[in-house]
């Protein structure tokens, strides 16, 4: 299921962040602050368990979120994603998983994979600022369940149609939350009206 993250706020950074313009101190800020803008959404629908609640004064009841979160950047785009979400939720586990697409077969190339030893019992949220083809999604929601991984959603910032057919295909019962479904990739699997190269944007490392 798609859930696109509406908000003017979330709008107005989107805005400026596809200006080829917007310089990478400047793309990361913003790439940052939509992350934080996006979190009380992908976040909304978290199982929570009623606790006991000492005030000042008095015992009330409370709440508490079942299960620990573990957020999971693809690097090294998703890195951008990441403080964003650890701003709101600085008591979250991160691992990481390290995929790069190969720009002529498009087919993502894993090269590092680090997370806790159980991910049954946790949410998964997986970060990553683009969903072009769907390849690196998929790849990384596989490699998280074959490691045990149950309750995992995806968070991005720009998708493609192409991407999130692929990804609901694979994994019908995944939620994926976008701020923007652009609309279609170009021949060399960019998303149009896109953003560009994300991680390249982010680190400085357009060519
Ligand atoms: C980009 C992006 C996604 C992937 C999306 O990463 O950050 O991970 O491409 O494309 P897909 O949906 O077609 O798989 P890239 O592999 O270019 O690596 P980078 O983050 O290191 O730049
Ligand atoms: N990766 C990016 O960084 N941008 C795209 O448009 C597609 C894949």
């Amino acid at each position: 299921m798609l859930h696109i993250v509406q908000h003017p706020l979330i709008a107005q950074e989107l805005t400026k962040l596809r200006d080829p313009a917007c310089p990478s101190p400047e793309f990361r800020q913003r790439i940052r602050r939509i992350a934080s803008l996006m979190v009380p959404a992908v976040t909304a629908n978290l199982e929570t368990t009623v606790v006991p609640c000492n005030t000042p004064l008095e015992i009330t009841s409370g709440v508490k979120i079942s299960r620990g979160i573990i957020l999971v950047p693809i690097l090294r785009a998703g890195l951008g994603f990441l403080d964003g979400f650890l701003d709101l939720i600085p008591h979250a586990s991160v691992a990481h998983i390290g995929l790069a697409r190969n720009e002529r077969t498009l087919v993502p190339e894993p090269y590092y994979l680090k997370h806790p030893p159980v991910l049954g019992e946790h949410e998964i949220v997986i970060l990553d600022p683009m969903l072009a083809t769907g390849g690196s999604a998929i790849q990384a929601v596989r490699t998280l369940k074959e490691a045990g991984a149950r309750h995992v959603r995806f968070a991005c910032l720009v998708a493609a149609p192409e991407g999130v057919s692929a990804l609901e295909e694979a994994f019908p019962d995944l939620t994926i939350y976008a701020a923007s479904l652009d609309r279609c990739l170009d021949s060399r699997g960019y998303i149009l009206p896109g953003l560009g190269d994300a991680g390249d944007r982010l680190f400085g490392t357009c060519g």
